[in-house]
């Protein structure tokens, strides 16, 4: 399958990179690999069966009996369905993205998810959404970039979209939550959060969606941009 093009988005948290994936993923008919939500389910699986998230081997356990499916409704929005529960609004949730954060950290987690992820790649091409997409999941890709946004407009874009899905959170304190979590990520041993060194940096900060949709698209050969 590694004929099959992927282009790695990787980046630290509300850089923007669902809204710009999907967007490539639409423009191109190319298959999209949410992989932030796989954690995020392992997170929230592990927590519904009372697991503990310190423990690296239970949560790795966990993580393999979890069945997870990505699905669109009837009016196209996208929902995560983890063991048969549709998880989707759960899984928005910043408390969401720190258990993420933490089982993250641990090796046979991430070892467990790794197949899982590479099986996402099939024709005509995916668009690979995370955080070590280019440098461990498909570091074969040919096509890698790196979103980036200053911190306090990360938090202002998740601020917004939490908003928008009528969940109130205090500013300041997402941005406490932010900065914690992309510390944590770069921080850990293994798959820290960082570009890999074949990836095309995109500082989005102050640039309209559809410029840093082009910015992204230019990452790919003309052969490939075309449907
Ligand atoms: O992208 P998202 O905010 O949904 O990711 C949630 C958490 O999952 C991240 O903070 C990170 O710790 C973890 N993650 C990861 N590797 C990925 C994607 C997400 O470690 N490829």
């Amino acid at each position: 399958m590694t004929s099959v093009p992927v282009l790695t988005i990787d980046g630290p948290s509300g850089s923007g990179k669902g809204t710009i994936c999907r967007a490539v993923a639409d423009r191109l008919g190319w298959h999209y690999l949410d992989s932030g939500a796989l954690y995020r389910a392992v997170g929230l699986a592990s927590a519904w069966e009372g697991v503990d998230l310190s423990d690296p081997e239970a949560v790795a356990a966990c993580a393999a009996r979890t069945e997870i499916r990505f699905e669109d409704d009837a009016s196209g929005e996208p929902r995560v369905i983890v063991n048969g529960k549709d998880a989707t609004h759960q899984l928005r949730m910043e408390t969401a993205g720190a258990a993420a954060s933490a089982i993250a950290a641990h090796p046979p987690v991430r070892a467990v998810l790794l197949a899982l992820q590479k099986g996402f790649r099939r024709p005509p091409g995916l668009i690979a959404d995370g955080r070590d997409m280019g440098t461990v999941v498909f570091p074969d890709s040919r096509y890698k970039v790196f979103l980036t946004a200053s911190a306090a407009e990360r938090a202002k874009r998740r601020h917004k979209q939490l908003k928008d899905k009528g969940v109130s959170v205090n500013l300041d304190s997402l941005l406490h939550e932010i900065a914690a979590r992309d510390e944590r990520d770069a921080g850990r041993a293994v798959a820290p959060l960082r570009p890999a060194e074949d990836a095309v940096i995109v500082d989005s900060t102050g640039m309209p969606i559809t410029e840093v949709i082009e910015r992204v698209l230019a990452v790919l050969p003309d052969s490939l941009r075309r449907r």
